[in-house]
């Protein structure tokens, strides 16, 4: 594994992590967990955010101090389950811009496919979130990567809540500077590319379809 995977470590990620595993937990817990969980990966994920200097008054005497330097960042969502990942980032970096990849995995090659992309027209010059809470084959996360770059995007790091080692591996292969964040790094990918232990299809428990 290479220097820019970072493992989330906090006891509240492993609760709440239990929770988004465990095979009984309802759709409603399932979106709630999913949020909070964002919001201890954003820490990590956000940290590389870039500041602009800005004079402010305090109640009692002016300071210099930092705000986020403009434009905001974006927080792109590949659709449908990195919206779960974005809900939560956007509510603890309201600043920040959503853009949409649609993309599918067809269920008999594992490959991904497009069918969605929205984003903003400034979208090169601002610093990139891009989120699935999914990393597995990394065909997703790689197709987002190619078409980020497509469009001028340079700054980009891509944050995920489970991640393969088979995943990890495929995207630094095609991206090897691109940091991953993610919550956990489980063991491996069975036959039809779900990851074990996992959580199942995260776009279905979130949405309960
Ligand atoms: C899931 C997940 C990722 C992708 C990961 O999406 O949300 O986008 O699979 O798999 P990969 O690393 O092998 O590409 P899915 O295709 O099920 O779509 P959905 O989010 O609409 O459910
Ligand atoms: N997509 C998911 O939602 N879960 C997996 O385990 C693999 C791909």
């Amino acid at each position: 594994m290479t220097n820019n995977l970072h493992i989330l470590e906090h006891p509240l990620a492993t609760h709440k992590l239990a929770i988004l595993r465990d095979k009984d937990t309802p759709s409603a817990l399932f979106r709630t967990t999913l949020a909070e969980l964002s919001w201890l990966l954003a820490y990590p994920a956000f940290a590389a955010l870039t500041l602009t200097p800005r004079q402010i008054e305090t109640p009692l005497e002016p300071m210099m101090t930092a705000s986020l330097a403009d434009p905001a960042p974006c927080l792109v969502s590949i659709l449908r389950a990195g919206n779960g990942l974005v809900d939560g980032f956007s509510q603890l970096c309201p600043e920040a811009s959503i853009a949409h990849l649609g993309l599918y995995r067809d269920e008999d090659t594992l490959q991904p496919v497009s069918y969605y992309t929205s984003v903003p027209h400034d979208i090169a010059t601002r610093q990139v979130i891009l989120a699935d809470p999914m990393l597995a084959t990394g065909g997703s996360a790689i197709l987002g990567m190619q078409k980020l770059v497509e469009m001028g995007v340079k700054d980009i790091v891509f944050a995920c809540l489970v991640a393969s080692p088979e995943g990890v591996a495929a995207v630094h292969d095609a991206f090897p500077d691109l940091p991953i964040f993610t919550a956990c790094l489980d063991r491996e990918l069975n036959e039809k590319g779900y990851i074990l232990p996992g959580l199942g299809d995260a776009g279905d428990r979130i949405y309960g379809t």
